[in-house]
């Protein structure tokens, strides 16, 4: 099979004019020529192997291009890697590598473009597409690649107990293929990913949650985490969320299956929101319910705060994952923190004070919330389900209203403490945080709207019941 006429862009001749001035063979490997072979977006990098020196076949591509681009040479790994318009070139020697059990790094040797196939993860990553002037276009495949593709399989080239072990990284990579190209991982392979699941260990936090984020990304993360719960690899990553999957029962009552339920939510918010961050809120969102599970005769099963508990664990699982410690963060532990808040609201009648107090808490947050809340309901009740929705379209109708009249989003005081200790000429005290906090408090329960005016008029109101004279 020859694929000359798509690869046209001028960057692939070049490599191949390049190639041959150094008389070194070289091709286009691995996930370009798997999207190609697809039929998906044209992807932004690409990896060219060269039977030989990969950073010279670089250098003397830069020199044959128009702009010469710097080249950015990665000795250590015997890579190069250039920018082409805007796409990110990396070129790499052809080798073969053989690993240690302790370690991720390879001892390398230099070898052909079949040892450096050998090497690869997936059947359909190792195809590659000759740029050498005689067959150019030429593809390559010796594991039948191109029959995976067309099946839809995800398959190691090797032993898959020798792929994996190698880089145990691939087990992720392998689901997260799966995911996203909706395919499925062969028998052999999958057995082997169960079987090496603990090696995932050696593999660094940030590697791990690159792959959880694919996944995450996908329209049905869903599909990503049950394979990872089958294999065993969801209770070493992330057993918080594998300690949902639980049903007890105790004199006829049963609680839901709140792993399945997160799953869901997962799979539910993905239409509304590609914020990876919502995502994971939506991931962690019930796991404060395992540790705080309890029984008893009056209420059935409760799972009392676990909001607060599940926004801490939240940190530790960024933390343990390195995992960004910014605001994104933060923004997830506010997410789960407040996960329960407007469900509360969809249950009952929705008041306004209630949903002011919601916008107050939120603030900017306000509309993710309730993207996340939305996707929380998961009753197969189809009134409940009804009412539900109906409920937090009133709570978004009402947010718009109350955000219109009150601006209680970015909270700020009518009246400051300086005014207030000004108008009455005393110091720094107590009185000065009750008539702030009452000022508040009545804004937020609709006593007063938020002006300069009304919230004065209260204010005096408030300090003569408290016996605060103006002297
Ligand atoms: N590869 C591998 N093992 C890994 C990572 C990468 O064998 N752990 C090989 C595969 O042949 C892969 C190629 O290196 O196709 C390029 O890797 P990378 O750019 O990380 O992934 P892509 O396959 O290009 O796909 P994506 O960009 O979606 O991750």
């Amino acid at each position: 099979m020859n694929y000359k006429t798509a690869l046209n862009n001028k960057i692939f001749e070049v490599i191949s004019q390049a190639s041959q001035e150094l008389n070194v063979d070289s091709y286009v490997i691995g996930g370009f020529v798997r999207d190609l072979l697809l039929g998906r977006d044209f992807k932004k990098d690409i990896d060219i192997v060269a039977v030989g020196s990969g950073i010279e076949l670089a250098l003397k591509v830069s020199q044959l291009l128009p702009n010469k681009p710097k080249v950015q040479v990665f000795k250590t790994y015997g890579t190069a890697m250039l920018r082409f318009e805007d796409t990110e070139i990396e070129f790499v020697g052809a080798r073969k590598e053989s690993y240690q059990s302790d370690s991720r790094n390879p001892i390398v040797e230099n070898g052909t473009l079949q040892d450096d196939q050998n090497r690869r993860d997936f059947t359909i990553n190792a195809l590659a597409l000759s740029l050498n002037k005689d067959n150019y276009g030429a593809l390559s495949d010796p594991f039948n690649g191109l029959d995976d593709l067309k099946n839809k399989i995800i398959k190691t080239p090797l032993d898959p107990d020798i792929t994996f072990s190698d880089d145990p990284l691939r087990m992720l990579r392998g689901i997260r293929f799966a995911n996203q190209l909706g395919f499925e991982i062969e028998e052999n392979s999958l057995n082997s990913i169960t079987k090496n699941a603990e090696r995932i260990k050696i593999i660094s936090g940030e590697r791990i949650v690159d792959e959880l984020n694919k996944i995450l990304s996908t329209d049905k993360p869903s599909v990503g985490f049950l394979l990872l719960f089958k294999t065993g690899l969801l209770d070493i990553i992330l057993p918080e969320l594998t300690a949902l999957n639980q049903v007890e029962e105790i004199e006829g009552h049963t609680h839901k299956n709140n792993f399945y339920h997160t799953l869901e939510v997962v799979d539910n918010i993905c239409p509304n929101t590609d914020d990876v961050w919502l995502r994971w809120s939506a991931l962690l969102h019930d796991i404060g319910k395992a540790p705080t599970k309890r029984f008893n005769k009056k209420q059935g099963w409760t799972f009392h705060g676990h909001e607060f508990l599940g926004g801490k664990m939240a940190k530790k699982i960024f933390e343990r994952l390195h995992m960004p410690l910014n605001h994104k963060m933060k923004f997830v532990q506010k997410m789960v923190m407040m996960s329960s808040r407007p469900i509360v609201l969809s249950q009952e009648t929705v008041t306004d004070s209630a949903v002011r107090r919601l916008v107050f808490d939120a603030g900017e947050d306000v509309e993710n919330l309730m993207t996340l809340c939305e996707a929380d309901i998961t009753t197969k009740n189809p009134n409940k389900f009804k009412k539900y929705h109906k409920n937090f379209e009133i709570v978004r109708q009402k947010i718009v209203e109350v955000e219109e009249r009150d601006q209680v989003r970015n909270f700020q005081p009518p009246i400051t403490g300086e005014e207030i200790m000004e108008h009455f000429n005393i110091k720094p005290s107590r009185e000065i945080g009750l008539l702030k906090e009452a000022i508040k408090e009545a804004i937020l329960e609709g006593e007063i709207p938020n002006e300069y005016q009304a919230a004065y008029d209260f204010m005096l109101k408030k300090a003569e019941k408290i016996g605060l004279v103006k002297v």
